[in-house]
């Protein structure tokens, strides 16, 4: 096992030329922050997920939830989201409050004092005063990373969870995918093996390129990325893959994969991040599942999203038993509960609960 390092250890600069598995080591130090997909190993991963089962097993039963409730009242926690969110707010918010811990929030930069000139790093650092944890979205690519190195250098260096930054990283995001994947393949196999299919604006999607990463921790996986050429996979993600050994294809067309797929990862167009007068929103009108293509999807394969979507997942599969989108949904507070749990090193309390109490099954 590598030797953790901690963030008041590098400068800025020297952090900043670290490749992403480089810079993990420092990101798993204490405080545990959680800012790239890379940081987490498969052991990791796998711990995470059976400690969100325990909890969600346990959250059944009105004494588990009230036991839950106690685990991190001596706690506090900021949600800044400089950017929209439904999802991941909610989740982060409905985790929080599953384990006692209290929430502030910041939603809208227009209503904190960066209106009168103060900088990102100064309003972060003043969150830092009176909260325990941070759980951050914004629209620029390593800000998070920055904001965790500028607090390691203060006297109240506390964790940072990223809920999305820029078009790069979506880490705690890939985390609820690969449970989903999990809990999905239990009695098929589990992840190991499984032809998994990216489909949309995969050059701008954030969960794609950090799960994408995550799943070259599995054994035999090949992805397939299918999408216009102009918003095709980036080639650093591509890298990476390779660096793995892992199998991988790029396509343009949506059908002939169909019948392979295992699961399929749908994404919506990211044309928030169009340049002026560019459109890239008709580009995306073959690359959408429907009643008549979904057909010739294996009986075990599952669609999956992280959701808004915009036209391509019609409203007609939703209830497709292979539809997942909405469980990966609640998936995602159940795995960010475990996450949240694990940065406070508070997991022990949830074992011995769940070994010293009968649950419901499931
Ligand atoms: C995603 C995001 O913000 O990157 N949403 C989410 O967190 N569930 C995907 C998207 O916005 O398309």
């Amino acid at each position: 096992m590598k030797k953790k390092k901690s963030l008041n250890e590098i400068s800025w600069e020297e952090l900043k030329r670290l490749s992403l598995s480089e810079k993990g080591i420092y990101f798993q130090s204490d405080p545990l922050h959680t800012l790239i997909a890379q940081q987490f190993s498969r052991q990791q991963i796998e711990q995470l997920c059976t400690l969100a089962t325990k909890i969600r097993q346990i959250a059944k039963q009105r004494a588990g939830a009230n036991f839950l409730k106690t685990l991190l009242t001596d706690k506090r926690a900021m949600l800044y989201f400089a950017q929209p969110s439904s999802r991941t707010y909610l989740s982060f918010n409905s985790a929080c409050q599953l384990l006692g811990l209290s929430t502030m929030d910041v939603r809208d930069t227009k209503t904190s004092s960066e209106v009168k000139g103060e900088s990102p790093e100064d309003t972060l650092r003043t969150f830092s005063s009176y909260t325990d944890l941070i759980i951050m979205r914004h629209p620029e690519g390593g800000f998070c990373e920055r904001v965790a190195w500028m607090l390691s250098h203060t006297n109240r260096a506390i964790p940072v969870l990223n809920a999305g930054s820029g078009a790069d990283q979506h880490p705690t995001q890939a985390l609820l995918d690969i449970y989903t994947l999990e809990r999905s393949f239990e009695n098929h196999g589990g992840i190991d093996g499984k032809n998994i299919v990216f489909v949309g604006d995969l050059k701008r999607g954030r969960t794609v390129r950090s799960l994408a990463w995550m799943l070259t921790l599995y054994q035999d996986v090949t992805l397939y990325f299918i999408a216009p050429d102009s918003l095709q996979i980036e080639p650093d993600v591509l890298r990476l893959l390779d660096e793995a050994n892992v199998a991988y294809e790029k396509k343009s067309t949506l059908d002939s994969i169909l019948p392979q797929a295992d699961a399929i990862y749908m994404t919506r167009i990211q044309d928030e991040w169009d340049a002026e007068h560019e459109n890239t929103t008709s580009s995306m009108k073959n690359f959408c599942l429907n009643k008549t293509n979904v057909e010739q999807l294996k009986s075990t394969a599952i669609i999956m999203h992280p959701l808004p979507r915009r036209e391509e997942i019609s409203t007609e599969i939703d209830n497709d038993p292979r539809a997942m989108y909405w469980r990966q949904m609640r998936n995602g507070m159940w795995i960010r509960a475990a996450l949240i749990l694990t940065t406070f090193q508070r997991e022990a309390e949830v074992e011995s609960y769940y070994t010293n109490n009968k649950h419901p099954l499931s």
